[in-house]
């Protein structure tokens, strides 16, 4: 395991399954381990449990809930008050949601959680990230992309809504979002890379019903822990070997291939755009 010492890393979606498996060796590692959670009460008993098991006290929590970007822009404004450094951040909270939920925002939840939400935050966070460099991004998506498509007149399931669809179209805006991040920050010595983490046991299933909640249950038997996922996170954020990768799809541990779809820069450019129109122009720096 490398040592962090004096590198500043963000963990969103710290509470739980492979965030907060990913804190838990950032933690080990010596980092400053900023948890970003929306549950104070658990963020602060994770943070203690992480401070116990690695002596680490570079450990802190940071709130925002995802479902409402002036939460996110709140935490960005926090984070830069309290941090001038950001080595590594790891955009990881995820949801999956069988029913078509609205947010605050008035966007649909899986797609605002999924991906507008990580789309702001590093946006919010990039000239910090930029001052950093060489600094890594490390954005966690699935291998369930590969089912999805871009439409872009039911971004939100305003015409159809399936939890699946939803979930896998999400996943699919974060790899373009991805790979078009990275052109633009070649040169930078930012990197920015995806990973789909394994089928890992966690709580992602838990807003899933029908067949799908009962493939969770079931499945759950069977996946691989936390952990597992979290070590190939961690690959990315720490390795060596990853340190001037960038704009790749990764599967333990290996540079992959997503699908045909998540290449197609005419679908980036215009998600991009739509991206800006729904977030607002003014907190895109790019
Ligand atoms: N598990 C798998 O098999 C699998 C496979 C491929 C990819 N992934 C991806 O891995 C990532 C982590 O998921 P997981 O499997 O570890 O699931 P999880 O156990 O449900 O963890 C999800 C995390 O995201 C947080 N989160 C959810 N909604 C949020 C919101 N509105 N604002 C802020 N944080 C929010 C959760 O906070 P709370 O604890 O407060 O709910 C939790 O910390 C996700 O991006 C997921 O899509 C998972």
């Amino acid at each position: 395991m490398h040592n962090m010492n004096g590198k500043v890393c963000v963990v969103t979606g710290a509470t739980s399954g492979v965030g907060r498996a990913t804190a838990m060796i950032l933690g080990s590692t010596g980092a400053t381990v900023i948890l970003v959670c929306r549950d104070r009460k658990r963020g602060e008993a994770i943070k203690k449990e992480i401070i116990r098991k690695t002596k680490n006290k570079n450990i802190s929590v940071m709130f925002a809930d995802f479902t409402y970007l002036h939460s996110i822009k709140q935490l960005a404004k926090k984070f830069k008050e309290h941090h001038q450094y950001l080595h590594i951040l790891i955009n990881n909270a995820g949801v999956l949601h069988s029913k078509r939920i609205l947010t605050k925002d008035g966007y649909e939840t899986t797609f605002q959680v999924n991906y507008l939400a990580p789309f702001l935050l590093t946006n919010l966070l990039l000239r910090v990230i930029k001052k950093s460099a060489p600094s890594r991004i490390v954005n966690v998506t699935s291998d369930e992309h590969i089912r999805g498509s871009i439409d872009f007149d039911n971004l939100h399931g305003e015409k159809h809504y399936g939890g699946y669809w939803a979930y896998a179209r999400s996943k699919l805006a974060l790899i373009l979002f991805t790979y078009k991040l990275a052109e633009k920050l070649v040169g930078t010595k930012v990197t920015v890379n995806c990973v789909h983490p394994g089928s890992i046991a966690t709580n992602i299933g838990r807003n899933s019903s029908g067949i799908m909640g009962l493939y969770f249950k079931v499945g759950k038997r069977f996946m691989k822990k936390p952990e597992q996922g979290a070590e190939e996170i961690v690959y990315l954020a720490t390795s060596s070997e990853a340190e001037k990768v960038t704009g790749k799809y990764f599967i333990d541990k290996t540079i992959s291939k997503s699908s045909k779809l998540s290449y197609d820069k005419v679908v980036a450019d215009r998600l991009w755009k739509k991206t800006i129109d729904l977030i607002g122009k003014r907190f895109v720096i790019l």
